[in-house]
């Protein structure tokens, strides 16, 4: 569905992402894993096209996505969820929810399938966004990007700052994405709980990507685990 291929980016002189490849197929969960500045965010915004590629290529379902405006990156089902909530503070949560459904066709499913998923939301659709506490803001901010919807669903470290029962939750929603049928790729900093959602992962490390596996094998990885598990 998506593919990555060889691709750099670059802030100007300063080069962050250095060949990167990376395949993600329909139906999976994918994650990303990696330190700070190690680029994940400069890569998740490249496939929205939110920073410029340098070099390399990204196509979306055989398309190339390098060629498309950013603006129509949603149209085509690639929606990414940035880090930080970003909501309409002064509207409501339906609001928040139905501004971001740019389609007519589902968009009555899709609202009542997320008041379904997520009850707390139907309870609090006419109350103001910036009231909501950072949980409840941060799964109305994932639920924007569900109103969009997506084939592909990228979500850039959903959980950062919540408490570890929301925590749950968000991992517990992208499960549910997944046999909603949309297809996911995330960055998380849990790595333990990341990989046992996905059924792949790469680790980025100074923009480059130094081990991609299936979750299981990453698990059980000596680097992964000394590293980024802290067994040694
Ligand atoms: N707009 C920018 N201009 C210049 N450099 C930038 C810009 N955004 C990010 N960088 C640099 O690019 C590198 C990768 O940053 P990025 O935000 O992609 O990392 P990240 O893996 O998402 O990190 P974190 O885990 O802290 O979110 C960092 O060295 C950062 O300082
Ligand atoms: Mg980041």
């Amino acid at each position: 569905m998506l593919k990555i291929e060889k691709l750099s980016v670059s802030y100007g002189d300063t080069q962050v992402i250095w060949d990167v490849d990376i395949e993600v197929k329909e139906g999976e969960v994918v994650t990303l894993l990696g330190p700070n500045g190690a680029g994940k965010t400069t890569l998740m915004k490249t496939i929205c096209g939110l920073v410029p590629a340098k070099s390399g290529g990204i196509t979306f379902l055989g398309e190339d996505l390098l060629k498309i405006n950013p603006w129509d990156r949603p149209k085509k089902g690639v929606v990414l969820i940035p880090e930080g909530r970003k909501l309409f503070g002064k509207m409501t949560v339906e609001e928040n929810l139905t501004i971001a459904a740019w389609k007519e066709e589902g968009k009555k499913e899709t609202l009542e399938w997320i008041y379904d998923t997520l009850p707390r939301l139907a309870e609090r659709r006419k109350q103001l966004a910036g009231t909501m506490s950072g949980g409840e803001q941060q799964m109305c901010a994932i639920a924007r990007g569900i109103m969009a919807q997506p084939k592909l669903l990228m979500l850039d470290e959903p959980s950062l700052g919540l408490a570890p029962l929301i925590v749950e939750q968000v991992f517990d929603l992208i499960q549910k994405l997944q046999e909603r049928g949309i297809t996911v790729f995330f960055v998380e900093q849990f790595v333990e709980q990341s990989l046992k959602i996905a059924s792949r992962g790469y680790l980025l490390e100074g923009g480059r990507i130094v081990l991609h596996e299936d979750s299981k094998s990453m698990l059980n990885n000596d680097y992964v685990r000394q590293v980024y598990l802290g067994i040694a």
